[in-house]
């Protein structure tokens, strides 16, 4: 069988451990395995090379996708996907593995949804907000949890020496799982994330006693963490005024920064785990085109166990509407998963500032 592998989206650390593996896997296996430059732009394009275990070896370690990623627009219009229908044809693909975060699925589920050419479309999570339906963790993840953790540390190195308040902004586009575990693993005195949906007035309020607490004399603590999620519809810079000048009442001589990590988040080498879960994942898909499985994702420890077991127990195979239908959830808040999340943080929150 030939085998598409592609990543689209945003990049997120572990991808080009997905492609080796499916590229390695699939060769050992007797198959031919492309890469699709550039996402569904490149698919548009039919711009594939192929994928030799020369032009995989020692990727794994590597940040970002060697195949290039890509936000297209085009693709999820009739036009784009007849194109792209039209390009699996005269690639000859048999399958095609999608790697990348909510968009990139849904395009997936897309294309497998009109099974002409029949082609098995297998979706495998990848972004570092963990905002994707039925998967513990999303590649990208921990890898990212970790740079925030350790941007966290340096930050306090340096705000421990000025007796100062630090607002740490980490990626999270509507999910502030990232702030959260982060958050938490760096002893943050606080965290905000979107789920809560607390307005500008509301987050200074919460602030203000956290900071006090902090600062009072004869605490013993010399610095404050807030680490905001971006998933927090009030600018950064809004809540770091606004506090400054609360601070010159509530901690007399204490000041306030703020950092925005951004891409930052995204890059860097993968951790050993985000390695091993995009490398299990990857094994796990090439073994499901052979099974001719379509329209499925791939997911690592799925809660409730979600889906369809495969010979890895930790990787179970859920068709992509479900995945989708509670991607959704986790990001409009009605997800189970959200609410016992957020409960987790309510009960954590006297500890944070303690
Ligand atoms: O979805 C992953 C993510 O990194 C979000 O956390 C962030 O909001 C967004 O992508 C940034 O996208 P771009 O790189 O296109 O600006």
């Amino acid at each position: 069988m030939r085998i598409g592998v592609l990543t689209s989206g945003g990049d997120s650390p572990g991808m080009n451990a997905a492609v080796r593996t499916v590229a390695v896997t699939g060769i050992l296996r007797g198959h031919e395995v492309l890469g699709i430059q550039r996402g569904y732009e490149g698919l548009l394009e039919g711009d594939a090379v192929p994928l030799d275990v020369a032009a995989v070896e020692g990727i794994t370690r590597l940040g970002g996708t060697i195949l290039g990623s890509a936000r297209s627009l085009v693709f999820p219009t009739p036009e784009g996907q007849a194109t792209a229908r039209d390009k699996i044809l005269t690639l000859g693909l048999g399958a095609l593995v999608v790697v990348g975060g909510n968009g990139s699925l849904t395009g997936a589920h897309l294309l497998a949804s009109r099974p002409y050419p029949p082609c098995s479309i297998i979706g495998l999570p990848a972004s570092i907000d963990n905002d994707i339906g039925h998967c513990g963790l999303s590649i990208g993840v921990d890898t990212a949890v970790n740079t925030i953790v350790e941007a966290c540390d340096r930050i306090s190195d340096t705000a421990r020496a000025h007796r100062r308040a630090f607002i740490v902004e980490v990626m999270g586009r509507r999910c502030g799982f990232l702030a959260m575990r982060a958050g938490i693993a760096a002893e943050a005195s606080a965290i905000l994330y979107g789920e809560r949906q607390l307005g500008e007035d509301e987050l200074v309020a919460r602030l203000r006693p956290v900071l006090k607490k902090v600062f009072a004399p004869g605490s013993g603590t010399r610095r404050a963490l807030i680490v905001k999620s971006e998933s927090v519809n009030v600018p950064t810079a809004t809540l770091t005024a606004r506090l400054s000048e609360h601070l010159k009442e509530d901690a007399p001589g204490v000041d306030i920064r703020e950092t925005i990590l951004g891409h930052v988040v995204r890059g860097g080498s993968p951790s050993a785990l985000d390695r091993l879960i995009a490398q299990r994942l990857a094994f796990a898909a090439v073994h499901a085109c052979e099974q001719r499985l379509s329209d499925v994702m791939l997911g690592w420890e799925p809660p409730g166990g979600f889906g369809q077991e495969t010979a890895d127990p930790s990787v179970r195979a859920i068709p992509l509407d479900e995945v989708l239908a509670e991607t959704h959830r986790l990001l409009d808040g009605t997800s189970p998963v959200i609410r016992k999340r957020v409960e987790l943080m309510n009960q954590a929150e006297d500890l944070l500032s303690f």
